[in-house]
């Protein structure tokens, strides 16, 4: 091969290869990471990226090159020549892209092994993988936080700088977590528990999307994952933790906000605006419609929402195991501090 034509082949590649690299660097194709893992899984992404970068120049060069070079000319009608094979070459374009393939499955294997160790070095510390319970169900979140009291959150709160593993479940068809920050995705499936190590990086909120199509809601099957220093979550989940145990007027609306009922339903006491369900400050009227005494027509309608459905509101929509998942006394309180329209 001529000098000349080398220089024309690599002249090609290199224009090639800065267009696509262009193309990688230039548009934000991934949010920044926000976690370990998510660094680990940005680092195998451009791992592979810059290799596909390499080989891409490489075949662009070698196309155009030709296009060029070899195109028939106007006033040509031969044949090519007969070409039989070259064994350098063929041996070259056969192990040099099983090297990097293997390079990339190695690497890939590294970050996927590392990114679901719990570290023992964190287990003695008090949050030590701090533990959520994710329990997802048509079409929301609930993150519960078992070492805290089984405090309740509809979105994600998380100390920066902690390991934290999730254990993800659904009492109903299959979901799955994904806070795009974070990187990873693990499925949400009823009767078993899956989980998914994060350990923040940085403080913010970050989208949590249910990436799994579940239903008509899916789309709306949102929430956030807030990530605050290690003080202010302690305070928050401490906090949480006591009014839980407080007065029903206290532990009533933490209660209402903790069990995301805001997320669905309008109770001026507590700043609920939603309008899926029905209006909870027109409670009694409703109580009165259904034919209940006041009381039971809460617990009823909070344990067993399907028993009556306010006359345009569609049934199935509210999720049917708060019996379960509040204790008595919870239950008690959330239906007082609803009958007491939020005063007592
Ligand atoms: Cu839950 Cu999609």
């Amino acid at each position: 091969m001529r000098r000349g034509s080398i220089v024309q082949l690599v002249a090609i590649g290199v224009v090639c290869g800065a267009g696509a690299a262009a193309v990688a660097l230039l548009i934000p194709w991934l949010p920044d990471p926000a976690s370990k893992q998510a660094d680990r899984i940005d680092f195998v992404f451009w791992f592979v990226t810059a290799i596909s970068i390499a080989i891409f120049a490489l075949v662009a060069a070698v196309i155009i090159y030709s296009l060029i070079k070899f195109r028939a000319r106007p006033d040509e009608d031969m044949d090519g020549p007969p070409i039989h094979g070259n064994t350098g070459l063929e041996i070259a374009w056969t192990a040099v892209p099983a090297a990097l393939v293997t390079a990339i499955a190695i690497v890939s294997a590294v970050v996927l092994s590392d990114n679901g160790r719990v570290s023992a070095a964190t287990r003695s510390h008090p949050l030590k993988p701090l533990v959520v319970n994710v329990i997802a169900q048509q079409f929301a979140w609930n993150f519960q936080y078992p070492d805290f009291g089984n405090i309740n959150s509809p979105t994600l709160k998380l100390p920066v700088g902690y390991q934290v593993k999730l254990e993800i479940t659904s009492l109903d068809v299959i979901h799955s977590f994904w806070v795009p920050e974070f990187s990873q995705k693990q499925d949400a499936v009823p009767g078993s528990i899956n989980p998914l190590v994060i350990t923040p990086t940085r403080t913010g909120v970050f989208p949590v999307i249910c990436t799994e199509l579940c239903g008509l809601g899916h789309a709306l099957m949102r929430s956030q994952a807030q990530v605050t220093s290690k003080t202010s979550f302690l305070s928050w989940a401490n906090g949480e933790q006591k009014k839980l145990a407080g007065p029903p007027s206290v532990s009533g609306k933490a209660l209402f906000t903790a069990n995301a009922c805001n997320s669905c339903h309008t109770f001026k006491p507590a700043g609920a605006t939603a309008k899926i369900g029905p209006d909870l400050d027109n409670l009694a009227a409703e109580a009165k419609q259904a034919g209940q005494p006041l009381d039971q027509f809460i617990h009823q309608s909070i344990v067993s929402p399907n028993a009556y459905i306010q006359p345009g509101f569609p049934s199935g929509i509210m999720p049917q195991d708060f019996g379960t998942r509040l204790s008595k006394a919870q239950l008690d309180a959330l239906a007082s501090y609803l009958a007491s329209g939020g005063k007592q």
